[in-house]
């Protein structure tokens, strides 16, 4: 059976990495379902899926408003139509806010995928791709990252991330018939090279390259440079940073797996470039994608972060046959074409 007569259900569909791998999806002729509660999304990212794909494309994507931690939600869905698979990306994804909150971070990571597994297995659909994260590795001694490395967690949100796997693991040794891909992003940046999708967070930016961007486009002062006493080239953080539309592709490799492979068993693939690049340069590569002086405060360390992190890729090469295809360079001017057009993101400013 070819992609044309699949139907994949995606899991947190309208936001930033789900938006963009829904677009590859269209493209490749599967049929997408998304189930999102737009807890950190809004249906215009969707319009927008729509209006990039146009017309035709459009018309095998479906959108429904749902709450996984709500069995009903889902089951509603697998009672109308027969899944292939699931990509499932839908989750809270902010590390302090974990801290803080951890009882809401496991009721909606862990009680909704765990809901999803059981309506999964009631309806037979046994095929799931799982938004993992190199949080699962920690504060890495060796680098690169390789998949067999002993996992940790450091705080509530990276804890779902690891008892996912467990669970994930332990499911598919009990019941052979799964086939699970654990896909762990390193650093997810970038969007679509249209300029129309992109990363829009909520309120002040947690991570880099959302916060460079803002700067960039006046909406905030200066960027803070957490730590510039590590032991690097030039004294700030490493990381592996991996355009959006490389990681929606490796989304896709992982599906081609999942249904040439009946015995993939539960099976964890790095999705990162193998490359690592300090916070200044990428600071320097925004500078020069966008042409916008970024100021700079030089502060202490980020209580919890790694020196320097970044993917082995050799697996996802070997066994996806993925390998990501963009550098930084592409990473900055296609998020900087987004900024620069939606400055405000899917609002309008205020
Ligand atoms: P995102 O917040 O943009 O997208 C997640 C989507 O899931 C949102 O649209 C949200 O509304 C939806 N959602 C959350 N809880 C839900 C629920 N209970 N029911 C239905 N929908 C729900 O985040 P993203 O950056 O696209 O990340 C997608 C996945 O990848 C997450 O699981 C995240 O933990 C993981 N991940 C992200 C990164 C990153 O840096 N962006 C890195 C590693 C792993
Ligand atoms: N940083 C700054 N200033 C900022 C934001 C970040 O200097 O305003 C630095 C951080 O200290 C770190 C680097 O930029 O050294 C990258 O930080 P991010 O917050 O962008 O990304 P992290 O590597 O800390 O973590 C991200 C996600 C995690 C996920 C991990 C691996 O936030 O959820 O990538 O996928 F687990």
């Amino acid at each position: 059976m070819g992609s044309l007569e699949r139907t994949i259900l995606v899991t947190g569909g309208a936001g930033f990495i789900g938006t963009h791998t829904v677009v590859q999806l269209l493209k490749e002729g599967f049929s997408v379902s998304i189930l999102d509660n737009l807890d950190n999304s809004v249906l215009e990212a969707v319009d927008r899926v729509r209006e990039l794909v146009g017309p035709k494309l459009s018309q095998k994507l479906e959108f429904n408003l749902g709450d996984l931690r709500k069995k009903e939600d889902i089951e509603n869905l697998f009672s109308r139509t027969r899944f292939d698979a699931v990509i499932h990306f839908a989750g809270l994804k902010a590390v302090g806010e974990s801290v803080a909150f951890p009882r809401r971070y496991f009721d909606n990571n862990l009680v909704g995928t765990i809901n999803l597994y059981e309506v999964m297995a009631k309806y037979d659909c046994k095929k799931m791709v799982f938004s993992s994260s190199a949080t699962v590795y920690g504060q890495p001694e060796k680098i690169p990252c390789v998949e067999d490395f002993e996992l940790v967690a450091l705080n509530p949100y990276g804890r779902t991330k690891l008892f996912l796997e467990e669970i994930a693991r332990d499911i598919q040794k009990a019941e052979p018939g799964w086939g699970i891909i654990l896909l762990r992003y390193f650093n997810p940046v970038g969007a679509h090279e249209s300029g129309t999708i992109g990363e829009d967070p909520k309120g002040i930016p947690n991570n880099l390259m959302p916060y460079i961007q803002q700067v960039a486009v006046g909406r905030l002062p200066e960027l803070n440079v957490y730590g510039h006493d590590y032991p690097t080239k030039d004294g700030s953080a490493v990381r592996d940073y991996i355009h959006v539309m490389d990681l929606a592709d490796g989304h896709i490799a992982a599906l081609r797996k999942l249904f040439t492979n009946e015995d993939i068993g539960c099976t964890a693939y790095n999705l990162g470039t193998g490359q690592g690049t300090s916070v200044l340069e990428m600071v320097a590569a925004f500078e020069k994608a966008s042409g916008k002086k970024i100021p700079i405060k030089l502060c202490r360390r980020r209580p919890g972060d790694a020196t320097a992190v970044y993917a082995s890729t050799e697996k996802a090469k070997k066994e996806l046959g993925w390998t990501a295809k963009y550098g930084v360079e592409e990473m900055c001017r296609d998020q900087w074409k987004w900024a620069s057009s939606n400055p405000w993101g899917y609002q309008k400013k205020p």
